[in-house]
């Protein structure tokens, strides 16, 4: 079975993180766009209460016909602890019955070396892990394992290193064989 990578970005981190995702394990890539504008500052606030809320968006492609995949990667950037709206939106679209998921996020890192934010970044992208799981289970899928990855501060080169060494660590090539 083939294996696809849904993902949604703002700010085109997680869009770098999918697309390494899906050049090192061989995967097709779906980009979903949140059709709410989540722009400038003011945005910025809304798309945090958004995020907490569990408000779903309209998003785009609407539905996707996973028939052909076995796993499926779903990730998106952590919003105030939460998964951004479209990742709620996308997940209680899909028909996961039967697959195996691999949830995915990314997360801001602090550059100015103090570890208190790093460790936050850290609890809240796990807490968007954590209810992710909870929607992937409700919609029949299962996590087969997950991955977090901090974007803040580091390079876009830094970023692929990453990907790829978490790929490794975690034996994701085993998945979806
Ligand atoms: C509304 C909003 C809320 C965020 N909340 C958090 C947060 O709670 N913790 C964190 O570490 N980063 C947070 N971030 C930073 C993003 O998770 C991080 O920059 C992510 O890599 C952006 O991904 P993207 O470029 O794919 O949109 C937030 C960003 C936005 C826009």
């Amino acid at each position: 079975m083939k294996t696809v990578i849904l993902f949604y970005s703002r700010t085109r981190k997680t869009a770098l993180v999918a697309k390494t995702l899906a050049q090192t394990v061989g995967a097709d890539l779906v980009e979903v766009t949140d059709l709410t504008d989540r722009m400038g500052p003011l945005n910025y606030f809304r798309s945090a209460l958004d995020a907490v809320r569990e408000n779903k968006t309209r998003i785009e492609p609407e539905k996707i016909d996973l028939d052909d995949y076995g796993l499926v990667y779903i990730g998106g950037p952590t919003w105030a602890s939460k998964p951004a709206p479209a990742i709620i939106t996308l997940i209680d679209h899909c028909d996961l019955q039967g697959k195996d998921v691999i949830p995915f996020t990314t997360v801001g890192r602090n550059t100015g070396g103090q570890d208190t934010f790093t460790t936050m970044g850290n609890r809240s992208a796990r807490q968007v892990i954590n209810r992710m799981r909870e929607k992937i289970e409700a919609r029949g899928g299962r996590m087969v394992n997950s991955i977090i990855i901090a974007t803040g501060g580091i390079s876009d080169l830094e970023i692929e290193e990453e990907v790829k060494e978490t790929v490794q660590e975690l034996d994701l090539s085993i998945y979806g064989i």
